[in-house]
Order: C-alpha cells, then sequence, then structure tokens
C-alpha cells in the first residue's frame, strides 16, 4: 500500500475515544434543543417499524430514513438475511409483533451488498459462508433470470433484489406474521433496496398483508 493511500485510511479512522467524545457532544446538542428529550425518551418505545436490514456501517436506519431514536425497532445482519430457525430474529420479530405491535416489518437490502457479492463469488471467507449460503439459495432459486443477465453489477443487483423478495416471503411464511394476520391485525411487510451511491431507497413495490399470495404449503391454518 502506498503511503498516501495509508495516511488517508488512518484520518478515516475513528478512535475509540473519539466515539465517547462524540456521546458527550450528542448529549450536550440534545439537550439545547430539548432540555427533557432523554427523559422522554426513556419513558418507553412504540415504534411502528421493524426493520430487518444488513450489518454494513454505511446503511444505518434512522438516518437514511430521518427518522429518530424511538421510531424504529432494528434487526441487522450481514446481508438482511431471514432465516426461519434463527432464534435471534425470531425473538425479534416476535417481540416486534406481539408485544411492541408494529405495523410494518421492513427488508431492507443494498446494492453492492458485500454478503451478496460473497456469495456470488467461489471465495471462502470464513464463518460467514454458511450464513451466506442462504444467498447462494436464493440464486438457486432463480438462476434462469441470474444466468440471463450478462452485465455482472446489473446480476448482482438483481440477487441484491431477490434476495429481499425472498425474505419478504420468508417473514410472510412465519407462524408470527400469519397468526397476526390470521388475527385481523394490520401488519404488513415490505421490501426495499438502498443504494450507496444516492441515498435513495427502491421500493421494490412487494408489500404484502396477508398470506394469499404464499405457496400453498407455507399456509398455517
Ligand atoms: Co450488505
Amino acid at each position: 500500500m502506498c503511503a498516501e493511500k495509508d495516511d488517508l485510511s488512518k484520518a478515516n479512522l475513528i478512535s475509540y475515544e473519539k466515539l465517547l467524545e462524540g456521546n458527550k457532544t450528542f448529549v450536550k446538542e440534545t439537550l439545547q434543543l430539548d432540555p427533557d428529550y432523554f427523559e422522554k425518551l426513556a419513558a418507553g418505545q412504540t415504534p411502528p417499524v421493524l426493520w430487518i436490514g444488513c450489518a454494513d456501517s454505511r446503511v444505518p436506519a434512522n438516518q437514511i430514513t430521518h427518522t429518530k431514536p424511538g421510531e424504529i425497532f432494528v434487526h441487522r445482519n450481514i446481508a438482511n438475511v431471514v432465516v426461519h430457525s434463527d432464534m435471534n430474529m425470531l425473538s425479534v420479530l416476535d417481540y416486534a409483533v406481539n408485544i411492541l405491535e408494529v405495523k410494518h416489518v421492513i427488508v431492507c437490502g443494498h446494492y453492492g451488498c458485500g454478503g451478496v457479492i460473497a456469495a456470488l463469488s467461489n471465495k471462502q471467507f470464513g464463518i460467514v459462508d454458511n450464513w451466506l449460503r442462504h444467498i447462494k439459495d436464493v440464486y438457486r432459486l432463480h438462476t434462469a433470470e441470474l444466468d440471463g443477465i450478462k452485465d455482472e453489477q446489473k446480476r448482482t443487483d438483481r440477487l441484491v433484489e431477490l434476495n429481499v423478495i425472498e425474505n419478504v416471503n420468508n417473514l410472510s411464511s412465519t407462524s408470527i406474521v400469519q397468526n397476526a394476520w390470521k388475527n385481523g391485525r394490520d401488519l404488513s411487510v415490505h421490501g426495499w433496496v438502498y443504494r450507496l451511491n444516492t441515498g435513495y431507497i427502491n421500493d421494490l413495490k412487494v408489500s404484502v398483508k396477508n398470506n394469499e399470495k404464499l405457496n400453498e404449503v407455507f399456509k398455517f391454518k
């Protein structure tokens, strides 16, 4: 690595101490605007939205949707994957749907997702390969469409979208979401993709409010 590039990456590093200093600034600036801000927020949360997004540091749910603490309940993992046996995701989903009573669950992927790019490759990256296997499964489900896209960037972008769509489907297939629908709850599941180089969210318009479109074998009575 050349010296110039090395200096640049060092300048971009945020040190541990800087985070704690940043916290003090955050408190000071927030209290200047509203002296009761933290007392009010500490009283409880009633977020109307559950966000399932990528762990990527460039896709923070609140900032990109211009929302504040308390407005979005957040679950993030590498490549925003919804795995039906993942106790972490199931606990978050059950709590959000049945205790917080959110009205919307949003799966938000992002173009240029490293997890999706890795899943499309034949390289090994370690333990994460097992997690990314779920995205290789999405590829297998949509091989004909994806192999028909010759441009590598466009193929990756489409797999990002299909991964979101499959995970909207995975959420709709859970007993948690289906029971909420069966009980007449107003609950929607949405699929979005964030574009890193513009900042805009692409609504894939795959929102669902019932289990009608689910494959018959996935429908719970
Ligand atoms: Co990502």
